[in-house]
């Protein structure tokens, strides 16, 4: 059964796993790391508040398929409003992981989230699937 009026697409039912407080999210502050195994493959992805929502996305440049934080869980830039990758700074919009500048080639993945009587919660989808340890 879909949770928190999650869209059933092709037969795949996502589910929502829960990831951290909503307190440990700040707007523009350090993220919240875990791990997803994306396309068949364990790949890090971060969430972030920005705007008092959630997003979360991989962290993986779409530059270069590397991670971008400067410092462990820090992906805004001096001003709050953009993320932006360590190596050669692109940047990208916390709302949508669309390139902003810098040498993006796209955005970054999307992971649908949602958040729930103080839960933030991320949503597994067709490529987007839990560790399972
Ligand atoms: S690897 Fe991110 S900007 Fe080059």
């Amino acid at each position: 059964m879909a949770e928190f009026g999650v869209e059933v697409v092709d037969g795949f039912e996502p589910q929502a796993m829960a990831l951290c407080n909503s307190d440990a999210l700040l707007n523009s502050g350090e993220a919240v790391p875990f791990d997803v195994i994306y396309r068949g493959q364990t790949c890090l992805a971060f969430a972030i508040r920005y705007g008092d929502k959630v997003y979360a996305y991989l962290n993986r440049c779409s530059h270069v398929p590397m991670e971008m934080d400067y410092q462990p869980n820090r992906f805004f830039d001096l001003t709050g409003h953009w993320l932006i990758c360590a190596t050669h700074g692109a940047t990208y919009s916390p709302q949508t992981g669309a390139c902003q500048g810098g040498p993006c080639r796209g955005g970054l993945v999307k992971i649908e989230t949602s958040e729930r009587d103080g839960v933030v919660h991320w949503h597994t989808g067709p490529q987007m699937q839990p560790v399972n340890f």
